[in-house]
């Protein structure tokens, strides 16, 4: 078959293998698939093993799709399973593209993430020796060639060992085979994988959340690693077949917090789990005398003595993080502070020296830009610590020290939690510097995390205040364009608000420094145009305060409707405002995490009422696994 190539891209994968034939290994790849939609959702399959053989069942669209067709279609009993849930990178999402693959005799079954670079030739190859293509992806060059294999070796895992020395690019690929009803083996290259280890039986999954509710502890794989599961055995191999030892790690994360809890939509679980996210992440990070303590940071302490500049790299919200933090840690450190996509600084002539701390931010731990980034700061000889949410993520294993938020799993496509755990995070590192170097006195750093202390329960006081903002959204539901405007720490907030309205909402929204409007995006305001101001407090530099107010006013006498997030008791707002949203008093460098909570509730009321699906926005996957 020629014509466009689909290849699978960020795509959630299990595999679970156990003693005996019944229901279980389809229940929980069903399971493990409603979690893993997160990362795609574009088509789903599953593929079980028993003594007959192989039996799948695959189909376009959400899991909603593959459930009626198992309805219709109900699979045998089977002692194995694997399931994918896709995303797909080029190309329409259709039954014949939707994992997993099966070789054309059926030999063997294929799920696959990540993109095999060198699939064109290979299908050439297998073309030209009468191979009869079904789907227009590169995971069925993979079913082909271990299927030639596996006839060759008789073996499953010394049949993934030559495949994966044949392919190019990223790739996870978990499979099963006729004859070996008890055993699923994996591959992986960049793209991750992780084990799950059960009582007599055992897991593997695109991340933990795929096996988060059967077991908490789990094996690391590294690069170019095949493994082997059995029910009551695990075996690491590299990709010439010699045996490698894998990292034991232990789950922290609490399987319920994966489940919607009584809310229509994860995220708005994830926004009301926010206060949580904030205190689970300074939880234990304090000595008995108020001194912070970063055990986790294994960078010798000399070094973070010496480094002189830091680069954070990051993507998406977490960039946004990121630009929070670098308003924070020029201020308590003194070390100069950039921030830059992680797309844009590997592929620039960034300078990086010895001296230089990459600070890579990143929920999911896989992002691949944000991989590349880091694996190009390293190579140049600069640490990297990774602020990470996901244990056993590949940015956490590659970097030179992993400071965990403890945001808990986050299923919503839309960062909520994650962020204002990222934040967080970066404000203890942050601290940590300042008191290592000495630019903070102990009871400043200690100020510090009692105000930090207290955030929690001020994310609860505007979570409580939601009504109004989703009264507020529903009125707007017609509105197509809305603008966010902030100043210094407020600046990253607008721009995060934009991002939410516009990947749940479908609506243009564009965040601007307030400062900046004068320079061009002013031309935009016109009569009844929305604009939401994040106003920073009257408490902190005046000079700040007054010269947003002067902004409110640029856009009101311009038609604007301003809308705006304010502190408690900042009575001077309310005649710049149509609308005031208030949040407690906070420290202006602590602010976003308060400030953002208002922009996240109207995003997300905003899209429910419009009718969207607010958890899985068309278009994104929330593990942006390829480049
Ligand atoms: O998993 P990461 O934090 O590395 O993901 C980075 C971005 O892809 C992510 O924050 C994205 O922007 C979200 N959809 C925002 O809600």
């Amino acid at each position: 078959m020629t014509g466009a190539v689909t290849v699978a891209g960020m795509c959630g994968i299990i595999g679970y293998v156990g003693h005996t034939e019944s229901t279980r290994p389809l229940s929980v790849v069903m399971e493990a698939l409603s979690r893993l939609q997160y990362r795609g959702y574009d088509s789903a399959g599953v593929v079980v093993v028993n003594q007959s053989g192989l039996h799948h069942v695959k189909k376009a669209g959400k899991l909603a799709a593959l459930e009626a067709e198992l309805a219709a279609r109900p699979l045998p009993a089977a002692s194995s399973a694997v399931g994918h849930t896709r995303w797909a990178t080029h190309g329409g999402p259709t039954d014949a593209n939707a994992h997993p693959h099966l070789s054309p005799d059926g030999a063997v079954a294929v799920v696959h993430n990540g993109i095999i670079e060198n699939h064109d030739l290979l299908r050439q190859e297998l073309l030209n020796a009468g191979a009869v293509f079904s789907s227009q992806t590169d995971t069925e060059v993979a079913a082909h060639l271990l299927a030639r294999a596996y006839h060759q070796t008789g073996d499953l895992p010394d049949a993934m060992c030559l495949v994966a020395q044949r392919l190019e690019g990223a790739f996870t690929l978990l499979a099963v085979a006729t004859g070996q009803p008890h055993l699923v083996v994996g591959a992986r290259r960049t793209s991750p994988l992780v084990v799950g280890l059960g009582e007599g039986e055992n897991f593997l999954g695109s991340d933990v959340a795929a096996f988060v509710a059967q077991t908490n502890r789990a094996l690391e794989l590294g690069q170019d690693q095949v493994v082997t599961i059995t029910p009551d055995s695990v075996s690491v191999t590299d990709f010439a077949g010699q045996p490698v030892e894998a990292k034991h790690f232990t789950v922290d994360w609490d399987a319920s917090a994966a489940v919607k809890g009584g809310f229509a939509t994860f995220m708005e679980k994830e926004i009301h789990d926010q206060p949580d996210a904030v205190r689970d992440t300074l939880l234990g990070r304090t000595g008995p005398q108020g001194h912070l303590k970063l055990d986790e940071l294994r960078v010798s302490e000399s070094l973070l003595r010496s480094i002189d500049k830091i680069i954070v790299v990051a993507c998406g919200t977490a960039a946004y993080a990121g630009h929070v933090a670098k308003y924070a840690i020029e201020h308590w450190c003194r070390i100069p502070t950039e921030v830059e996509l992680a797309h844009e600084f590997r592929y620039r002539d960034a300078i990086v020296t010895e001296k230089t701390l990459i600070v890579a931010i990143s929920q999911s731990g896989e992002t691949m830009d944000t991989i590349q980034a880091v694996r190009h700061a390293r190579e140049q000889g600069a640490k990297v610590i990774a602020v990470v949410n996901t244990m056993g993520s590949t940015i956490a294993r590659e970097s030179d020290a992993a400071l965990y938020t403890h945001a808990g799993p986050e299923v919503a496509v839309a960062s909520t939690k994650a962020f204002l755990a990222q934040i967080t995070a970066t404000y203890l590192l942050g601290l940590y510097l300042a008191q290592l170097r000495g630019t903070m006195f102990a009871d400043e750093v200690r100020a510090v995390l009692s105000e930090l202390d207290q955030t929690p329960a001020k994310i609860q006081t505007v979570i409580e205040s939601e009504d109004g903002i989703k009264a507020l959204a529903s009125a707007m539901k017609e509105t197509k364009s809305v603008l966010f405007l902030g100043r210094h720490v407020g600046f990253p907030v607008a721009m995060e608000g934009a991002l939410k309205l516009k990947e749940l909402a479908y609506i243009h929204a564009e965040g601007f420094a307030a400062g900046e409007l004068k320079h061009g995006p002013i031309a935009l305001i016109d009569q009844g145009q929305p604009v939401f101001v994040v106003v920073p407090s009257p408490r902190g530099r005046d000079a700040l305060h007054d010269k947003i107010l002067s902004n409110i006013e640029e856009v009101r006498a311009r038609g604007a409707v301003t809308l705006v997030v304010a502190e408690e008791g900042d009575i001077a707002v309310t005649e710049f405002a149509e609308r005031v949203l208030w949040v407690p008093q906070t420290p202006t460098l602590l602010a976003p995490l308060v400030a953002v909570v208002p922009l996240q509730i109207f995003a997300c009321a905003l899209a429910s009422a419009k009718g969207l699906d607010v958890d899985q926005p068309r278009n994104l996957a929330k593990s942006v696994t390829v480049e």
